[in-house]
């Protein structure tokens, strides 16, 4: 059995066994009503019946009997459900911070085939599904399952009849249920793939509706869309029709056990058939037997659907980084190799990075001084990006070693790794909070620290009185608020790191959507200015800066090429004057463009 299954459906035991429990005496006590309903109709009429019990009871007492029963069993009933519903929001609880665990410690890397909405829909449908062993097997099987057993039963002791005809029908007709649900399984199972081809096609339109508009391609998008739509809707008339079939089939076979059963009854009893024997016997069979049997199709073709989400769940929490090298324990039984010398913010040896089969880092081996301003240059898709993000141990780039502040890094966990860097990503961040939030990365921070937060964003070069933010650092922005251009992103992100002390900085590409005049005030007063002492790796198409930082680090195809001032680089590498020409011929082409 899935060990996920097994979770499910065996953690929590005691509560789980109060519903099989709650099922049972729901099923007992709702034979015992036509039972005693039987009696009172044989008193009534005045004729005699062997009894169970030796009871001699009144018939009034007998009615009350049969409605307490009846009632009390409903009862039961109703505990059942509410049970399986209290274990399926229990453990969806558990599921859920599951796959958020998981979620949060997958790399970069391991998640490059895996779109969020793939994870959305694991979330949103798969959990709820998988516990549908809980809100609809088990109380539903508990209550189908006991019926089933005990109605026959209960048939042959009243009448003192034999079971084989009514159980040899049964099973005839759980064969014919259990087929119908297995083909509607197949059916749910599609349903569920389709539409989640569909979200994932509408996530995309409308994450980049504006933009599908300008290049043209709404009509593409729509087609895919109703396409997909076309696809599913085929599946489910499909499906309905099976449903509405299985439903009739399930309903009108039980007409068959109707009559088998009173046939036994009248070919095999050995007293005269009283009213009272028919009104309870077509009690049991009507609803002990019918409704069961109703629902079995169901039970089965849920249970299927269910098992459908637990493997879709378990596959994605069995997603394994490769070449774990820190865990969120750290490994503290690796002893440093040998000491960096100790002006040495960060060393790394021989890190290499492969994902799948393409080889993305190669041999880097990089050594940044405390204090040091680098620049981390070349071409698109050289490297740069997942060099810094394999320095936060983003990646499961392999390290022969890495200290950080003379410290090797393997005895390191996660947290204290990070807390090294202060780290501004590729695109930018903004989350849907105020200003003041988002440059202090903390929800509903107060004004107290105001002074620290302006400070932060005017050597930025964020001055709140020219960026249409009216309500100065409690102006919402991000998606719920006022939109922010790439610059200003670009300006938050940085106020955001000067505002935390880090000690290294990782800036990537920081500057590629600031005009040059605040380039260079931004790097006079801020990269150049209050970061002086600090660590920096700043990855770049700039060639602006490049005559500002201490050293470039020149890369091609996933390798360190070549590093020096720039006026070494530019002296002694052909390969560096390429690099330097295609990106001043790219910015005039940009420019022609833009002027044509
Ligand atoms: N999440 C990922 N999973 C797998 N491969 C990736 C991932 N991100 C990037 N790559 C690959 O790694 C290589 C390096 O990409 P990277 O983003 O580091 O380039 P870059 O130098 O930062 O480029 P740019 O100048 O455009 O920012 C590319 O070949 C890219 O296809
Ligand atoms: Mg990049």
């Amino acid at each position: 059995m899935s060990p996920l299954l097994r979770d499910i459906l065996f953690s929590r035991l005691h509560a789980r066994f109060f519903i099989i429990l709650s099922s049972l005496v729901a099923t007992i006590l709702g034979l015992f009503g036509p039972y005693f309903q039987k009696l009172f109709v044989d008193q009534l009429t005045g004729t005699s019946t062997p009894y169970l019990f030796s009871l001699n009871l009144t018939p009034l007492t007998l009615i009350f009997l049969a409605f307490a029963c009846v009632l009390s069993a409903q009862g039961f009933s109703q505990l059942t459900g509410y049970l399986g519903i209290r274990e399926s929001v229990f453990m969806q609880s558990v599921l859920s911070q599951r796959l958020y665990k998981q979620t949060l410690n997958l790399r970069v890397d391991t998640m490059s085939h895996r779109p969020v909405g793939e994870i959305i829909q694991i979330y949103a449908a798969d959990i709820p599904g998988s516990t549908t062993f809980l809100e609809q097997t088990l109380p539903a099987g508990a209550s189908t399952l006991f019926p089933l057993i005990f109605a026959p039963f209960a048939i042959s002791m009243i009448y003192d009849i034999p079971l084989a005809p009514t159980l040899i029908a049964m099973g005839v007709i759980t064969s014919l249920n259990t087929a119908m649900a297995f083909r509607q399984s197949k059916f749910f199972y599609s349903f569920k793939r389709l539409a989640g081809e569909r979200i994932a096609l509408v996530n995309e339109w409308i994450q980049n509706i504006r933009t599908i508009r300008i290049l043209g391609w709404i009509s593409h998008f729509e087609k895919g869309i109703f396409e997909k739509r076309k696809a599913e809707t085929t599946n489910r008339i499909s499906m309905v029709t099976n449903g509405q079939t299985m439903n009739a089939v399930a309903s009108s076979v039980t007409f068959v056990l109707n009559i088998v059963a009173l046939v036994s009854l009248i070919h095999y009893s050995n007293h005269r058939i009283t009213g009272g024997d028919l009104l309870a016997l077509l009690w049991i069979v009507g609803v002990f037997l019918t409704r069961p049997f109703r629902q079995m199709p169901w039970f089965f073709t849920f249970g299927f659907d269910a098992w459908t989400s637990v493997r879709r769940l378990e596959a994605f929490l069995n997603i394994r980084n490769e070449n774990q090298n820190l865990t969120d324990q750290g490994s503290a039984n690796e002893r440093p190799s040998r000491k960096a010398p100790s002006d040495v913010a960060l060393e790394v040896q021989n890190l290499n990075l492969k994902v799948g089969k393409k080889e993305i880092l190669k041999n880097i081996n990089l050594c940044v001084k405390e204090g040091e301003f680098v620049a981390l240059v070349g071409e698109v898709g050289c490297g740069k990006t997942m060099l810094l993000l394999s320095l936060l141990n983003e990646t499961g780039a392999t390290m022969g070693h890495y200290f950080l502040n003379n410290k090797n890094a393997a005895s390191m966990t996660l947290n204290e790794v990070r807390k090294h860097f202060a780290y501004v990503p590729q695109e930018g961040f903004i989350m849907s909070a105020s200003l003041r939030e988002n440059v202090a990365f903390i929800y509903d921070m107060r004004p107290d620290g105001d002074d620290q937060i302006e400070e932060s964003l005017r050597l930025a070069q964020f001055e709140i009185s020219n960026e249409r933010v009216e309500n100065g650092l409690a102006t919402e922005i991000g998606e719920r608020g006022v939109n922010l251009s790439g610059g200003q992103k670009q300006r938050v992100s940085l106020a955001r790191v000067h505002y935390h002390q880090a000690p290294i900085l990782l800036l990537d590409d920081c500057l590629s959507a600031i005009d040059v005049d605040t380039e260079e005030r931004l790097v006079t007063q801020l990269l150049d200015g209050a970061w002086q002492d600090r660590t920096r790796i700043l990855a770049t198409h700039r060639l602006t800066i490049l005559n500002r930082v201490d050293r470039i680090l020149f890369m091609q195809e996933g390798r360190i090429i070549d590093q020096g001032s720039l006026l070494e680089l530019m002296t002694r590498s052909q390969a560096f004057r390429d690099y330097t020409a295609s990106v001043e011929k790219k910015l005039e082409d940009e420019y022609v463009s833009a002027n044509a």
